[in-house]
């Protein structure tokens, strides 16, 4: 009984982390074939170090904000200006339900990221990437990825 009650628990805990972090070489692949090496001038080491800093790699990270909006997935993206959460009020700009964000093929993620990339002020719009991306050495956040 305890040890049934023991390996329940245990696959649980392991599932729920399988679920939610991406390696950081499997997402500089993952990036890459979605065609972001060089998109809108950003390296594929400016978006694995957005990744870090933003969510350690946490694909269903979801994080409250002082105003009341939530910032979701694996670039903490906000609610009140990119989707719609249903809960803050948002212009939902990348016309999406928020929790499309936080899905495993991070389809839905990309393609707003992208978005918020053509708007102007580029990764500056994350201020965690200006604090600690911009303007330094990336290049070893790829070190050791096996990239075609
Ligand atoms: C990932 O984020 C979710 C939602 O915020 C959280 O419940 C979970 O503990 C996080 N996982 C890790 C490994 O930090």
């Amino acid at each position: 009984m305890t040890a049934m009650l023991l390996f329940f628990i245990a696959s649980c805990f392991l599932a729920t982390h399988q679920a939610h972090v991406i390696y950081r070489c499997d997402l500089a692949k993952l990036l890459k074939e979605e065609d972001l090496d060089g998109y809108e001038g950003y390296s594929l080491s400016d978006w694995i170090c957005l990744a870090s800093v933003e969510s350690d790699f946490n694909i269903s990270k979801v994080n409250e904000n002082v105003d009341g909006s939530y910032d979701y997935g694996i670039f903490q993206i906000n609610s009140h200006h990119w989707c719609n959460d249903h809960i803050s009020h948002s212009e939902n700009i990348c016309h999406i339900d928020c929790k499309d964000l936080l899905t495993t093929d991070l389809i839905g993620a990309i393609n707003c990221a992208k978005k918020i990339l053509s708007k102007g002020e580029g990764m500056r719009n994350w201020a965690r990437w200006k604090l600690h991306c911009e303007g330094r050495p990336l290049s070893y956040w790829i070190t050791g990825c096996r990239l075609k």
